[in-house]
């Protein structure tokens, strides 16, 4: 079982650049997607994770890796999984680590997904996502076919409670007190490819593709 992660600040991109890996058969982790499906249900989980989630805090380190825990014991130990916002703490890629030696797996490559934080934070005030089908939108970079509509479910698309400007900021602080010392562990470990986040959907995709190379998709 091995495993590629997406690092990077929130709204780089790395829920829509993970489309290219999940057509390759990767399964797709993303612990926000997770936390978000907790809230749904109303599970004492998602009722603990909304408050912090909401005010752009982090979800405690023994939650999330729970959650991942839980995945990959499901998983038939052949699965390629591709981590979306997960880990975000050092805390949390030791504790991967410790999983993936349990399974005999590793971390093959970590993708650094590099964006200024003023694109980041158009990208998130004019997201727009599909609560149905989980069908993620831009106002004005990836809009719908239709008005406010999602191209799959045909339903009214809605806005994060996190994606507002105040939140966004609150965020990005986060994500560099708490989530870059990731790029440290991970260079020393020499797993990062860093890929310009701030072009074109079509170029991400495609220089992620690129730098992954054929062998690693
Ligand atoms: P999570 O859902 O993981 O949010 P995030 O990391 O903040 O990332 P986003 O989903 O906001 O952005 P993204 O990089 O996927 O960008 P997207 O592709 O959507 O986490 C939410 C919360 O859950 C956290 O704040 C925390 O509370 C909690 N949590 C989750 N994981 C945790 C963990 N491991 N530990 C603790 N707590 C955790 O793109 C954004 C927008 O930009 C879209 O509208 C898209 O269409 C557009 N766009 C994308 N790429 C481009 C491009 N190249 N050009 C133009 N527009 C683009």
């Amino acid at each position: 079982m091995n495993a590629i992660v997406l690092l990077g600040p929130p709204g780089a991109g790395k829920g829509t650049v993970s489309d290219v890996l999940i057509a390759r058969g990767y399964n797709h982790i993303s612990t926000g997607n997770l936390l978000r499906e907790q809230i749904r249900l109303e599970t004492p989980l998602g009722l603990q994770a909304r408050e912090r989630m909401d005010r752009g805090s982090f979800v405690p380190d023994d939650v999330v890796v729970g959650m991942i825990r839980e995945v990959m014991a499901a998983s038939d130990g052949s699965q390629k999984f591709l981590f979306d916002g997960f880990p975000r703490t050092l805390i949390q890629a030791q504790m991967l680590e410790k999983l993936m030696v349990e399974v005999n797996g590793e971390v093959k490559q970590v993708v650094l997904l590099d964006c200024p934080d003023h694109v980041i934070i158009d990208r998130l005030v004019g997201r727009r996502t599909c609560g149905k089908c989980g069908s993620v939108y831009h106002v004005t970079f990836n809009p719908p076919s239709q008005g406010n509509v999602c191209d799959v479910e045909g339903c009214e698309l809605s806005q994060r409670a996190d994606d507002t400007e105040e939140t966004v900021r609150k965020r990005l602080a986060v994500y560099q007190q708490r989530t870059e010392p990731l790029i440290a562990y991970y260079k020393e470990k020499n797993l990062i490819v860093t890929i310009n986040a701030n072009q074109s959907i079509a170029e991400v995709r495609a220089d992620v593709s690129d730098a992954l190379g054929v062998d690693a998709l």
